[in-house]
C-alpha cells in the first residue's frame, strides 16, 4: 500500500504508488495466461464477442464451474482474472441489449469476481484499469510500444474499433508517463523553493500534455463512431443510474441486495485527477462528486497518489509568490494544455455520441426501416447520458470551465499570454459545440 504522505519529510517520490517510470499507470507486462485451473474462465473470456453474437454467452457462463480464487497469488494474476471476469460480466448483462438485461449475476461468476475485486480493492465491474491498463501485450516483445505492435488480451463486441478504442487510450496513458515522472520534481521544488526546478518540470509536463492530445487524435483513425455508439457503448455501461437496470445487479452468493456500479470510462483514469490536484483545478459540487466517485474505480495505490498530491503545499500559490516570468509561463502553459485536452475530448464525445444520437433519433422519427442501421441498435436509455447518468455535455463543459478558473488572471493579462492554446481543430470543435 502507498505511503501516507503526511508522515514523511523525505523527498516526494512515486516509488510506493505502483507507477512505472516508463509506463506511468499502465500495468507493466500483464500476464497473458492464468494457471491451468482457470482454463474454464479463459475459454469463455477469450470468446466473449463471438458468444455474444451467437447469443450463447449466458448459457456458457451458466454451465461454468464455481472455481476457488485461492490459487491466484500474484498481483498480475489477479489483474488478468479481474479483466477476464469483468469482460464475461459485461457480456452476460448486455448480451440481449437494453431490453433483455438480467437482475442476477450467477454465483459461479459473481462469487470469484467479488473475491478478486476485494483483493485488488476495486469494484466488480469492468473499469479503465481492466480494459486499458491491464489489457495489452506486444506482438513482438522486443518491438515498439505502438499501434502496430500492440494487441488486446480480452475483447468486447465491436471488432477493430474495440481494439482501436482501448489501444489509443493506452497510448494516451503512455504519453502521460513523462508528466507523471515530473510530478515529484514539482512537489520537491516547491517544498525547497527552487523556482528553476519547478519551471523546468512544468515545461516537461506541458510537453507531455500536448503529446497526450496529439495521440488522442488517433481515435478518429482507429474507431468508427457508428460502431462505438451502436455496438460498443452498451458493453461499457454499468448498473448505476441506468434506466435499463433500475434495480442494479444481484451478485448471487455474495449478498441478496442488488448492487450498483458505474460503467467503465477514462474518467477512471488517474491522469487528469493527478494533474488537477497538482495545478489546483477545483471542480464544482456536482461534477466534483462524480469525479471523486470515479476514484473508487482506480487501483488503490493510484487513488492514494491523487490524495497525497492534494495534500502538498499549493503550487498555484507558490507560482503567485515567486514573480518569475518563466515559472508563470510554464504554469500557464500546463493549465492551457489541460484545457486544450478537455476541449478536444468534448469534440470527440460530440462525434462519437452526440452526433450518432441525433441521427438515431432522426431515424426513429422518420419511422424508417432501421434494420441494418447500426446506430439504431444503440440503447436509447444511454443516448446522451454518461456513466454517471448525467447529461454528458453539460458535465464535460462544466469540468472544462472549472479548468479555466485555475489560470492566474494577472499572468494572462501582464504577459499578454493567450488564454488557451487550442489547436485549430479543437478550437473548431469548441466553436461547433458551445
Ligand atoms: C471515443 C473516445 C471517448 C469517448 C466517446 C469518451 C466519452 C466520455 C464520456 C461520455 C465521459 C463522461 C463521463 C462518463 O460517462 O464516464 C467522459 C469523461 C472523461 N473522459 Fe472520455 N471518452 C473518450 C476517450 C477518452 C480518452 C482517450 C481519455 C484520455 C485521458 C478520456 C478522458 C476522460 C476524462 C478525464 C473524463 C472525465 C471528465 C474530465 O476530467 O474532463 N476520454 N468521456
Amino acid at each position: 500500500m502507498a505511503a501516507a504522505e503526511t508522515l514523511s519529510t523525505a523527498p516526494f517520490s512515486l516509488d510506493s504508488y505502483h507507477v512505472s517510470e516508463e509506463l506511468g499507470f499502465i500495468l507493466p507486462e500483464p500476464l497473458t495466461e492464468l494457471p491451468p485451473y482457470y482454463q474454464p474462465w479463459m475459454d469463455i473470456a477469450l470468446r466473449v464477442p463471438e458468444l455474444v453474437h451467437s447469443h450463447e454467452l449466458r448459457s456458457h457462463i451458466n454451465r461454468m464451474p464455481l472455481l476457488s480464487t485461492n490459487i491466484l497469488q500474484k498481483h498480475r494474476e489477479l489483474r488478468l482474472a479481474h479483466l477476464a471476469l469483468s469482460a464475461m460480466t459485461m457480456g452476460y448483462v448486455w448480451q440481449e441489449g437494453e431490453n433483455g438485461t438480467v437482475e442476477i449475476l450467477p454465483c459461479n461468476l459473481a462469487v470469484p469476481f467479488w473475491e478478486v475485486s476485494q483483493r485488488l480493492g476495486v469494484p466488480p465491474i469492468l473499469t479503465h484499469s481492466d480494459g486499458v491498463l491491464a489489457n495489452w501485450r506486444k506482438k513482438d516483445p522486443e518491438g515498439p510500444f505502438d499501434m502496430e505492435n500492440l494487441e488486446l488480451l480480452v475483447r468486447l463486441p465491436g471488432g477493430d474499433s474495440v481494439r482501436g478504442f482501448f489501444m489509443v487510450t493506452l497510448l494516451v496513458e503512455l504519453a502521460a508517463a513523462p508528466a507523471l515522472r515530473n510530478i515529484p520534481n514539482v512537489i520537491n521544488g516547491v517544498r525547497c523553493g527552487d523556482t528553476a526546478a519547478v519551471a523546468r518540470a512544468l515545461e516537461d509536463i506541458s510537453q507531455s500534455l500536448q503529446d497526450m492530445t496529439d495521440i488522442f487524435k488517433l481515435m478518429q483513425v482507429y474507431v468508427e463512431p457508428p460502431v462505438f455508439y451502436g455496438i460498443m457503448r452498451i458493453y461499457l455501461s454499468g448498473w448505476k443510474d441506468n434506466p435499463s437496470m433500475p434495480k442494479g445487479l444481484v451478485y448471487e452468493g455474495v449478498q441478496t441486495e442488488a448492487m450498483e456500479y458505474s460503467g467503465g470510462s477514462a474518467a477512471q483514469s488517474s491522469l487528469l485527477h493527478c494533474f488537477d490536484e497538482l495545478l489546483g483545478v477545483k471542480h464544482g459540487e456536482k461534477s466534483g462528486a462524480f469525479l471523486t466517485s470515479m476514484r473508487n474505480y482506480m487501483p488503490p495505490a493510484h487513488k492514494q497518489l491523487i490524495q497525497d498530491i492534494s495534500l502538498q503545499p499549493s503550487l498555484r500559490g507558490f507560482v503567485q509568490q515567486q514573480a518569475s516570468e518563466r515559472l508563470n509561463q510554464a504554469f500557464h502553459l500546463c493549465v492551457t494544455r489541460i484545457l486544450s485536452l478537455r476541449s478536444y475530448h468534448i469534440n470527440v464525445v460530440s462525434r462519437f455520441i452526440t452526433v450518432p444520437a441525433a441521427r438515431a433519433r432522426q431515424l426513429r422519427k422518420q419511422g424508417l426501416d432501421l434494420e441494418g442501421e447500426m446506430i439504431s441498435r444503440a440503447p436509447t436509455a444511454l443516448e446522451e447520458r454518461g456513466t454517471g447518468g448525467s447529461g454528458i455535455m453539460t458535465f464535460l463543459k462544466d469540468v472544462r470551465d472549472q479548468t479555466k478558473d485555475a489560470l492566474l488572471p494577472e499572468t494572462s493579462k501582464e504577459m499578454n499570454l493567450p488564454l488557451t492554446v487550442l489547436t485549430d481543430d479543437t478550437q473548431q470543435s469548441v466553436d461547433d459545440i458551445t
